[in-house]
């Protein structure tokens, strides 16, 4: 069990026979061995994945959207990533509970918990630390004030980008990569105007969607689907789609979990972080099984921090690689599938 769900299983007492929101759930055994009624909301596709069967479906949400779940007891967030991540859930987490009822909001303390005061803060007088243990801590405030209703508007970034051949609007949402800017590695891997070849193309960790609606103008003999592990990067490719007016296919996937078919070319700036930390397996376990979606001579085109090896995994996987463009940071690697 994560240490997350073992300081929540240590105060059992709190939770036990309760109507209980989990936000961010972990992908363990949490809700088998704490009885309550749990309702959970995952925008990770990965942890949605790892826990579906441990409940019936309804009880499960993959959303960028909290379920409206009524007369809960308490809620419960496990502290994620991005503090943005953190605020947008709890906006969405504290109008369902009424005044009286507790908020909780567990998280290692390299996770950004230490924020937990000042998070809980807005929502009750004196939240208190309940807990500390396995680098982790537990907090509780008591909503002791009328909150606002969320509108998803209030949340949704909309900006422009403009790249020498074209204007882009972008939707963003918190936490979602690159949150309200171009990265720099995708700006680079933007850079390089080589065509891609015409068919189906996958842009992998798709993120608010920039690389995909991009090439899309520059290759229109390219047909875009997008796949990413976040529910509120699917949500804003999807937004970002439509108002650029271009057309494309968007859904989850956990690495290559939900990608079906052969693929032109395949399109990343693959991630290299897993929560908090640095976390190559993801781009790994890409390279070994990416062969399989692409088709004969079809090309794998990414960009990633210089300081990574991973062209002898691409060579291992995939063929020869080449340093399509670099700067003192990132690189652009294209490789071609054996034809
Ligand atoms: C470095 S960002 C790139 C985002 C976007 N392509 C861009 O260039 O701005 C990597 C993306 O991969 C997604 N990601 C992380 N783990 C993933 C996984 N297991 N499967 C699919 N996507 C994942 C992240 O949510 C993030 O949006």
């Amino acid at each position: 069990m994560d240490n997350t769900s073992q300081i929540l299983e240590r105060s059992a007492e709190l939770f036990s026979g309760q109507r209980l929101l989990l936000v961010n759930p972990v992908a363990d055994g949490l809700t088998r061995n704490l009885s309550a009624d749990w309702t959970l909301w995952s925008w990770d596709y990965a942890s949605s994945r790892g826990l579906a069967g441990s409940l019936p479906e309804e009880r499960l949400v993959f959303s960028h959207l909290c379920p409206p779940v009524e007369h809960l007891d308490a809620a419960i967030l496990v502290m994620p990533k991005a503090i943005e991540r953190a605020e947008y859930a709890l906006a969405q987490m504290v109008p369902l509970l009424a005044q009286g009822k507790p908020v909780y909001l567990v998280g290692e303390k390299k996770g950004g918990i230490t924020r937990a005061e000042k998070l809980l803060g807005r929502y009750g007088v004196r939240p208190e630390k309940l807990d500390s243990a396995r680098h982790c801590q537990l907090w509780r405030v008591i909503v002791d004030q009328p909150v606002a209703p969320f509108s998803l508007g209030d949340w949704l970034q909309q900006y422009e980008l403009s790249f020498d051949d074209q204007p882009l609007q972008l939707v963003s949402l918190p936490g979602v990569f690159s949150h309200g800017r171009l990265d720099e590695g995708s700006e680079l891997l933007l850079a390089e105007r080589r065509p891609l070849p015409a068919g189906r193309v996958l842009d992998f960790g798709c993120g608010s969607g920039v690389l995909s609606l991009i090439l899309a103008r520059r290759n229109p003999e390219a047909r875009f689907e997008l796949v990413d592990v976040d529910a509120l990067a699917i949500h804003c490719a999807r937004q970002s789609l439509a108002l650029n007016g271009v057309e494309a296919e968007v859904h989850a996937s956990d690495g290559l979990s939900d990608v079906h078919g052969r693929f032109a070319a395949v399109i990343s700036n693959p991630p290299f972080h897993t929560g908090i930390r640095q976390d190559t397996s993801i781009a790994e376990r890409f390279f070994e099984q990416v062969t399989r979606n692409l088709l004969p001579g079809g090309e794998l085109r990414i960009v990633a921090n210089g300081f990574l090896r991973y062209p002898p995994l691409i060579e291992q996987h995939i063929g020869p690689c080449h340093v399509l463009r670099e700067n003192n940071r990132f690189k652009v690697y294209s490789a071609v599938a054996p034809g």
